[in-house]
């Protein structure tokens, strides 16, 4: 999850300056955790008594007052997320008042809720993107993994709601058991209405108390392979043998060249932060090594405590010299929630990447790069 996605080269120009100076430029916020939906696989969602249970939500105006902290610590890109943001009491009010601020602003969200008043208060002052996860190509899908059965219909409604005002539409797809079976229809849908797709075909198992359990409703690691593999060919088309040939190359080639040293591989903890409902920062949804909450120490504070611990943290010295580095998508998040050690060896990771080389291989010889 990462709010830089689909940037344009000046953006990631500043974003790598923001990493060395280990300035805050982006950060997620999940505004709550309650959803109208009810997918399977997810790592976020709660139901009213297990929110209540764990931390109450934080008021829009709890969340300005830290949204003027971030924005004085350098937060320029914000994400709102959840459970469903526009559930969110206030959400149009908060928002508002973000764009005020001057935050490039965008959302995640599944889509269905989105109705004219919604999409009327957007066009006035419209957000960066709105990135809407598309579970099916149909309302049996969404019936299965989502447990709305009016699901597609709803966000294809919204859709035409958002394309009529001009609003900037990505979607994202998390690729599970119940609907890998229309991954080619939901592609297809992503080309018809000329919207960009972004396909997860790697699902994380909960680190939170949420959906506990939750990982019973991934692909096991040799269909996540697949997953990847025909989702590359699905977005590359004509191009794809190009790609395979130039993959298999780099990862043939590969030598590790750099040191092992400390700190994570990507953004989290370096210039992107995430806030959960309750106010605690970590490096990302999945990195649960550090938390502390930005209502209590204030976000300047917080920052820079999470800043030090991700510099002092150490991924796995196995994963740093494993050939298979250029090809596998391991993280902290993924060693975390695979293993719930920051430099834990993800297993599930290594399956799924010998898979998908093994399937770029038979890919090579049956077209005979
Ligand atoms: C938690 S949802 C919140 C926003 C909104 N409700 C939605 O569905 O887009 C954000 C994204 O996380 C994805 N997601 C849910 N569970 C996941 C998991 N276990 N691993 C990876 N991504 C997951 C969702 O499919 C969605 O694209
Ligand atoms: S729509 Fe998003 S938050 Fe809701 S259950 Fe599905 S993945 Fe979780
Ligand atoms: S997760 Fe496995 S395949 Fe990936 S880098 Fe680590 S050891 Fe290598």
């Amino acid at each position: 999850m990462n709010p830089l996605n689909h940037m344009n080269p000046i953006e990631q120009n500043l974003c790598n300056k923001a990493d060395l100076a280990k300035l805050p430029i982006a950060g997620n916020i999940e505004l709550l955790p309650l959803c109208n939906m009810d997918c399977k696989m997810c790592f976020a969602k709660m139901t009213r008594a297990q929110m209540e249970a764990h931390a109450p939500m934080h008021d829009y105006k709890e969340w300005l007052e830290i949204a003027k902290q971030m924005s004085q610590a350098g937060t320029i890109f914000l994400l709102l997320t959840g459970g469903e943001p526009f559930l969110y009491p206030n959400f149009k009010e908060l928002y508002i008042e973000l764009k005020k601020l001057g935050f490039i602003v965008s959302i995640n969200s599944n889509g269905t809720l989105i109705n004219e008043e919604i999409a009327n208060y957007l066009e006035q002052d419209k957000p960066r993107r709105i990135n809407i996860t598309l579970y099916g190509a149909s309302n049996e899908t969404y019936a299965k993994l989502c447990n709305n059965p009016k699901g597609f219909t709803q966000v294809m409604n919204a859709i035409k709601l958002l394309k009529e005002r001009d609003i900037d539409i990505k979607f994202n797809c998390s690729l599970t058991p119940l609907n890998i079976h229309e991954i080619d229809k939901i592609h297809q849908i992503s080309v018809d209405l000329d919207i960009p797709i972004d396909m997860g075909f790697y699902m994380f198992p909960p680190v939170r108390t949420n959906n506990v359990g939750n990982e019973k409703y991934r692909l096991d690691a040799k269909d996540a392979a697949w997953a990847r593999f025909r989702m590359e060919q699905l977005s590359y088309g004509d191009e794809y043998k190009n790609l395979v040939k130039y993959t298999l190359d780099n990862y043939r080639n590969y030598k590790q060249t750099e040191p092992y040293k400390k700190g994570y591989t990507c953004r989290s903890g370096n210039s992107v932060y995430w806030i959960n409902y309750d106010g605690t920062m970590s490096a990302c949804s999945f990195t649960t090594d550090f938390e502390m909450n930005v209502f209590e120490e204030g976000f300047s504070k917080t920052w820079g405590e999470l800043v030090n611990h991700v510099g002092n943290s150490q991924l796995s010295k196995v994963c740093h010299d494993c050939d298979k580095r250029p090809l596998c998508g391991r993280c902290a998040a993924a060693a975390m929630s695979e293993t719930g050690d920051i430099s834990g060896v993800p297993k599930y990771y290594c399956e799924l990447t010998s898979h998908y080389i093994e399937l770029l291989e038979e890919y090579e010889r049956n077209n005979i790069l």
